[in-house]
């Protein structure tokens, strides 16, 4: 796949930290013209008292109107497993297209299934309002993005990549984090290896914007870096470590990893594009499947 670089698109790039899930959010903008989009936004959840708030959302909301953009896009990198998507939250107050991968469908079918979903619950991607395969583009603005799809972490994951900045979602971490995990169903180490190959192909100039930190060491929380910095330094890829390397590390520390705590959540959710399901009677409701993960 050749894809349609161009590195002098340099688009402005404003990051919403959400400190209950070390998730980034992203507000970018086309450098030539008013109009952007949010990438991989949050909800907040108390989920002890299944209460749901919307804080950070707001503050994503506030910037746009502020700043007077214009809203194309709402992107999910990919179904988060460890926060809840405020995308409908946000086209609600901002407008803007739901996009997503198109091996959302493969996600939708396998927790379908796990959460015993009727068929009510359709798995045919109908949720989002595009969906998209490698290589696609699509426009902010004057601005082109292209997506390349990276799976491994989940099977829906894609990179967006819009002038001089990629959006990698937990393709990579920052150099000193790593990688995400790839035990979760539908994920491979293997898969995840090969996809990252195809992000540290791209450029060594281009800026990489990942989706979660967690300050390793106690280092300051970050969120920005390049395609050389990755291969130089990345310590689960970097400085030319073998695929079967890799494998053999990620499978064994998956092994140790406990679920994340909004796992069951964020799931429901997300495979909807970020609505919370609803019972017979309409009201919101979520599931808790007993010894299934
Ligand atoms: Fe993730």
């Amino acid at each position: 796949m050749s894809y349609p670089i161009d590195l002098s698109v340099k688009p402005d790039v404003s990051p919403h930290f959400d400190a209950a899930s070390n998730t980034i959010s992203y507000i970018v903008k086309d450098p030539a013209s008013d109009h952007c989009a949010i990438v991989d936004s949050v909800l907040d959840m108390d989920y002890a008292a299944g209460r749901i708030t919307y804080d950070h959302a707001d503050g994503l909301i506030a910037e746009v109107r502020e700043r007077g953009l214009t809203l194309d896009w709402i992107i999910e990198t990919h179904v988060h497993a460890d926060h809840l998507s405020a995308a409908p939250y946000i086209q609600e107050k901002l407008g803007g297209r739901i996009g997503v991968g198109a091996q959302i469908l493969v996600v939708q079918e396998t927790f379908g299934k796990l959460f015993n979903e009727g068929t009510e619950f359709q798995r045919d991607g109908s949720q989002f309002d595009a969906l998209f395969e490698d290589g696609d583009t699509y426009m902010i603005g004057d601005m082109q993005v292209f997506t390349i799809y990276t799976p491994g972490h989940t099977p829906a994951c894609m990179v967006h990549v819009m002038g001089d900045a990629a959006f990698v979602g937990d393709t990579l971490f920052m150099p000193d984090g790593g990688s995400a995990r790839a035990d979760f169903p539908g994920g491979d180490a293997g898969t995840l290896y090969d996809s990252i190959q195809k992000v540290l192909a791209l450029p060594d100039e281009m800026r990489l914007f990942i989706c979660h930190d967690y300050g390793p060491d106690g280092r300051e929380i970050a969120w920005e870096t390049t395609v050389a910095e990755e291969k130089a330094h990345n310590i689960h890829v970097g400085g030319g470590k073998t695929r079967e390397e890799f494998v053999r590390f990620r499978t064994e520390r998956d092994a140790t990893l406990a679920m994340p705590r909004l796992i069951i959540p964020s799931l429901q959710v997300n495979m909807r594009a970020g609505e919370v399901p609803k019972d017979k009677d309409g009201r919101p409701m979520l599931k808790v499947p007993i010894n299934r993960l």
